[in-house]
C-alpha cells in the first residue's frame, strides 16, 4: 500500500514527539512492505514566525490532497501572549482550529485506555480503576463554542465592556456526531452517555431532541443522559460504568483532559479526528508542553498511538495498527518509562530511546 501523509510538527515538544511517531510509521512500512509518503508542513508558533500566518495555504492544500495528516502540537510557551498583536488577531491555536473545520473533521475520538502496567501512575486507587479501563469519548470538533461567534467590544465603563462566545449547534452538526457515536457503541458495549448541560443550556436541550430521534436506528445501544458536572465527578468515583461518552467541542476537550489523568498520563492517549470520508488527522490530545521541549524528556507513545489509529481508520490496516499498540505494551511491560509515568521500580528512559524501543518491538515481533 502506498499513501501520502502530512506531518505537522508544530511547536514546543511536537518536532520531538513526532519524529518518533514517523520512525514508528516507517519501521511498520518496512515491516508489512508499505510506502508512506511523508512530507512536513507549519502550522502553528513555528508557522507564524516564518509566514505570518498560524496555518499558510500550502499546508491546508498539502492536507487536503493526502490520505491523513499527523500533528504534534502547536502552541508557544504558557502565559505568554506572544501574538497579541497580530493584526488578523492570529495566534498558534487558530492554525489547529482551522485545519480541522478546514478538512470538516467533525468527530474526535479520544480512546482512554489504561494500560494495566500503569496502574500505578494513576492519581486514583486500584479498585476504583479496575482492570483495562477502556472508555471512548467521542467530541465534536468543528462547531460548539469553539466556533460561533466572537465578540468584544470597549466602552468606556467596566459596564459597557463585554465579551461574547456564542455557542452555536445546528440539528445537522449534532445528528452526524452522534451517529458516529452510536456506531462506536455499537462496535463496544453498546452503551452511550450524552453529555451536556441541559439543566441550562438550549444546545443541550437540542442535543437531547436529536439523540432520542438518532437512538431509534440504533435500539440496541444503551442510551443514557448526564449533566456535564456529574460526568466530571462520576469519572473519578466510577470511571468503570462508561463505555462511550459523547459530548459538545468544549466539555470534550475538557473531559477528556480530565479522563486522560486516570490513565496515568496525558502524555499517554492519542487521538483521530475524522469526517465522511477517510482523510483523517492524528494528534496526541496533549499540548506542546514548552517547559520541557527539546530536552528529550517528553513521551512520545500519545503520538505513536495516533500512528495506530491513523493505521487503523484512514488506511484500514488493522493487522498493522494492533503491531504498533501491542509494541507500546511491550515496551511498559518491560518497564521502561518517561519521565511523566516513572515510578521509581521503572527504568526511565527519554524520548528518542522510548521511541527506538517501541521500532525494536515492531521489528522482532
Ligand atoms: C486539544 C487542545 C486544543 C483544543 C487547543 C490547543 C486549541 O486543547 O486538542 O484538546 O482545545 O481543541
Ligand atoms: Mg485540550
Amino acid at each position: 500500500m502506498r499513501k501520502k501523509v502530512i506531518v505537522l510538527p508544530g511547536d514546543g515538544i511536537g518536532p520531538e514527539i513526532v519524529l518518533q511517531a514517523t520512525s514508528v510509521l516507517h519501521t511498520i512500512a518496512e515491516k508489512f512492505g508499505h510506502e508512506f509518503d511523508v512530507t512536513e508542513k507549519l502550522i502553528g508558533d513555528i508557522a507564524l514566525e516564518t509566514t505570518n500566518c498560524s496555518l499558510p495555504e500550502q499546508t491546508i492544500t498539502a492536507c487536503k490532497q493526502a490520505d491523513a495528516v499527523l500533528l504534534g502540537a502547536v502552541g508557544g510557551p504558557v502565559g505568554e501572549n506572544k501574538w497579541k498583536d497580530h493584526p488578523t488577531g492570529d495566534r498558534p491555536e487558530k492554525g489547529l482550529l482551522k485545519i480541522r473545520q478546514e478538512l470538516e473533521l467533525y468527530s474526535n475520538l479520544r480512546p482512554t485506555i489504561l494500560y494495566n502496567e500503569l496502574k500505578d501512575a494513576s492519581p486514583l486507587k486500584s479498585e476504583i480503576i479496575g482492570d483495562n479501563l477502556d472508555i471512548m469519548i467521542v467530541r465534536e470538533l468543528t462547531s460548539g463554542i469553539y466556533f460561533g461567534k466572537k465578540t468584544k467590544i470597549v466602552g468606556d465603563a467596566d459596564k459597557d465592556t463585554y465579551a461574547i462566545d456564542e455557542m452555536y449547534y445546528n440539528k445537522y452538526e449534532i445528528r452526524r456526531i452522534l451517529k458516529t457515536a452510536f456506531k462506536i457503541a455499537q462496535g463496544r458495549k453498546k452503551n452511550l452517555t450524552v453529555v451536556d448541560k441541559a439543566n441550562v443550556l438550549e444546545t443541550s436541550r437540542l442535543w437531547r431532541e436529536v439523540s432520542a430521534e438518532v437512538a431509534k436506528d440504533f435500539e440496541d445501544v444503551k442510551l443514557t443522559h448526564l449533566y456535564v458536572d456529574n460526568a466530571a465527578m462520576q469519572l473519578i468515583v466510577n470511571p468503570k460504568q462508561f463505555d462511550v461518552l459523547v459530548t459538545t467541542n468544549m466539555f470534550g476537550d475538557i473531559l477528556s483532559d480530565e479522563a486522560s489523568m486516570i490513565t496515568g498520563s496525558i502524555g499517554m492517549l492519542p487521538s483521530a479526528s475524522l469526517g465522511d470520508t477517510t482523510l483523517g488527522l492524528y494528534e496526541p490530545i496533549h499540548g506542546s508542553a514548552p517547559d520541557i521541549a527539546g530536552q528529550d524528556k517528553a513521551n512520545p507513545l500519545a503520538t505513536i498511538l495516533s500512528v495506530a489509529m491513523m493505521l487503523r481508520h484512514s488506511f484500514s490496516l488493522e493487522e498493522e495498527a494492533l503491531c504498533v499498540e501491542k509494541a507500546v505494551k511491550e515496551v511498559l511491560q518491560l518497564g521502561y518509562r518517561t519521565l511523566d509515568i516513572y515510578t521509581d521500580k521503572d527504568k526511565l528512559v527519554g524520548t528518542t530511546k522510548m521511541g527506538d524501543l517501541v521500532c525494536k518491538c515492531i521489528e522482532n515481533m
